[in-house]
């Protein structure tokens, strides 16, 4: 998919990977709605973003994906400001342990609920446009990390669920691609953790200490692949930190 004049929505958009997703898209000539839960960032970021592109391709609108309605809502805007949506990033997530239902709510629950909002939309067997659905899962999806059970649980969900309606045959006639991006620890806010959002804290903090971790612009390299490859689908895209930040390589891992 070429993305000039595309219109892409991000959950989680007001920081972190959602944000440089939407600087990146927004250079390519497309149009962004930055979803987030967090309104006094996702506002500040928007007028950033404005400043920087053109004020009428940004759109900030208050979502928590949590809340079925809320992000409803969200979605409503977005198509009502730009028509239509081409690329849902479904990006939102948190890391803590302590409130696992919340942060299955959030991690799973969002991309199950984004993932059939935006397929209803675009389908073109059902008079849309067609369209990438892009679900943020982890590294910490594919193997077992005893640091965050519950988080990594949801992140292989998400890469599940995003491989499994892949595989669905209607997604040929409906012409919606879906893609999981599953980095590896990357320095945003999610990982400033407090001690107590995860198990094991120290033995993380050593871990990460001896690892590299991958940067932003290779996770947005990552997204960018997603959006503009027609032929990927059902796909995790892995960005591995295991070789060195220089070194660090993305691969497909085939969905069977
Ligand atoms: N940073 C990492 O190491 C890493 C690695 C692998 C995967 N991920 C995943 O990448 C995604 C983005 O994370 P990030 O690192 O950019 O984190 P981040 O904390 O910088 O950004 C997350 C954004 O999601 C928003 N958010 C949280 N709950 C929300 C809700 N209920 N509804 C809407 N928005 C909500 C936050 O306000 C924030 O703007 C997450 O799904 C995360 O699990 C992160």
């Amino acid at each position: 998919m070429q993305l000039k004049d595309k219109v892409v929505f991000i959950t989680g958009g007001a920081e972190g990977f959602g944000k440089a997703v939407a600087e990146a898209v927004l250079r390519k000539g497309a149009k962004v709605c930055v979803a987030d839960v967090n309104v006094d960032l996702g506002e500040a970021t928007a007028k950033e973003l404005q400043a920087s592109s053109r004020a009428d391709s940004v759109l900030f609108v208050k979502c928590d994906v949590s809340d079925a309605s809320v992000f409803e809502d969200a979605f409503k805007a977005a198509v009502s400001k730009f028509g239509h949506v081409d690329v849902m990033c479904n990006n939102a997530g948190i890391l803590d342990e302590r409130i696992w239902e919340k942060q299955l709510e959030i991690n799973f629950g969002g991309v199950v609920r984004g993932t059939m909002m935006a397929l209803n939309h675009m389908r073109k067997d059902k008079g849309g446009r067609g369209g990438v659905i892009i679900n943020t899962a982890s590294i910490g999806g594919l193997l077992p990390s005893f640091w965050f059970p519950t988080y990594a649980a949801s992140k292989s969900a998400v890469y599940h669920f995003t491989a499994s309606w892949a595989k669905n045959p209607d997604m040929k006639s409906a012409d919606v691609r879906m893609v999981s991006i599953c980095p590896s620890g990357a320095k945003t806010a999610l990982l400033d953790m407090a001690e107590e959002k995860i198990i094991n804290y120290e033995h993380f903090k050593q871990f990460m200490e001896r690892s590299k971790y991958c940067r932003v612009d290779q996770v947005v390299e990552a997204f960018l692949l997603a959006m503009e490859d027609d032929t990927i689908h059902g796909t995790a895209i892995t960005i591995k930190s295991k070789e060195g930040v220089e070194k660090m390589k993305m691969s497909l891992v085939p969905a069977e």
